[in-house]
């Protein structure tokens, strides 16, 4: 795999020719790292499939530098697309749109709709512009693992699979792209984000759904998804200090991720504490996980933040990550 530096004369250009040759190439994006591949070339959007050992019919993200490319994508664009456009491109808002007929099934996994995108990274704008078209990037992880929001993440878990990894810094946002879907009468989120519902209700001036009519379901969706390889346990921050005790007494070395109760020094291996808001909690959360996940922890306990609406898109990703204390018992842990 290569390793290429944004920062580094001709690098960005290497990347965008290694695209256009077909080849896989993770870049950053504000989100998550993405996997990259030319949208126009079949062969090798199959090659992400393969590297990412993801199974044929989940869909993937289109990612635009120009917001004149839905064109390319979608029949008809109401004004109201046109509306959030100009309101959060580029930025961590995917729309999923009724695709035009002729999109790759590849792309579309066979669904009515296509995801689109404009990220908000002038490295990946910028190999989008030099490739001349539009790329395909889902998370640069192996399917069902964490997403990587640094380089040095995919290096380790993507090296040999991959042709060549970006290196663009850090994700400023760190959790996945918030996804509205416009294919039905009603908009409804499909994958919570750091732009919530009630923001992008107030601002189209409507109510969504709250769940996409059945049989639409976003195969992404999966309980169990962004997954350390560690056992990881989250618990309620009510609970934490009573439990956090037994589970250390159990056999092997403990990790701690908390953001309010500071776990005691002696029996914990390795400790984290991410942001009190919720912006700064997502930057950092898949650093952490990846972190611990390196550790050789026998377990990595998660002090669980406020399950209020600006948390809605951590949770999402932590109940997917973890189990919860509720639904396990201890000694388990
Ligand atoms: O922030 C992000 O969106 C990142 C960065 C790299 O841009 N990308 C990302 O892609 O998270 P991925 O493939 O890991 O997740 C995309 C999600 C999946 O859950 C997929 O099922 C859903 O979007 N999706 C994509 N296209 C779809 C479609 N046509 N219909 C329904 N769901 C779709
Ligand atoms: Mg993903």
């Amino acid at each position: 795999m290569i390793e290429l530096e944004a920062g580094k004369p001709g690098d960005i250009e290497h990347a965008a020719s290694l695209l256009r040759a077909g080849r896989l190439v993770a870049i950053a994006t504000e989100t998550v790292y993405g996997l990259a591949a030319d949208a126009s070339n079949p062969a090798a959007i199959k090659k992400i499939f393969a590297a990412k050992q993801r199974p044929i019919g989940h869909p993937l993200i289109v990612h635009l530098s120009d917001p004149e490319r839905i064109h390319q994508w979608v029949d008809r664009v109401p004004d109201l697309v046109w509306r959030l456009v100009e309101a959060y491109w580029p930025g961590p808002l995917t729309l999923l749109l009724p695709k035009k007929s002729g999109v790759s099934e590849l792309i579309t996994g066979g669904h009515p709709g296509v995801a689109i995108r404009m990220p908000a990274h002038s490295v990946a704008l910028e190999i989008i512009r030099l490739l001349g078209g539009d790329i395909v990037a889902p998370s640069a992880n192996p399917y069902g693992r964490i997403s990587p929001t640094s380089a040095s993440h995919v290096i380790r878990e993507m090296a040999g699979r991959i042709d060549a990894v970006l290196d663009g810094g850090d994700c400023t946002v760190g959790i996945e792209s918030t996804i509205l879907d416009l294919t039905g009468d009603v908009p409804t989120i499909a994958r919570p984000g750091q732009i919530g519902r009630s923001e992008l209700e107030l601002f189209l001036g409507m109510s969504f759904a709250d769940h996409a009519p059945a049989g639409r379901a976003v195969p992404g969706n999966v309980k169990h998804h962004y997954q350390p390889v560690t056992p990881t346990i989250g618990v309620q921050s009510e609970h934490f200090s009573e439990v956090l005790p037994e589970l250390t007494g159990n056999a092997g070395r403990t990790g701690v991720i908390w953001w309010r109760s500071p776990p005691p020094g002696s029996a914990i291996a390795e400790s984290i504490r991410l942001g009190d808001n919720p912006d700064d909690y997502a930057r950092m959360l898949y650093i952490a996980m990846h972190t611990m996940d390196q550790a050789d922890l026998a377990r990595i306990v998660i002090e669980l933040p406020p399950k209020t609406e600006p948390w809605l898109a951590i949770h999402d990703r932590l109940g997917r990550a973890c189990n919860v204390l509720d639904t396990v018992t201890r000694s388990d842990y």
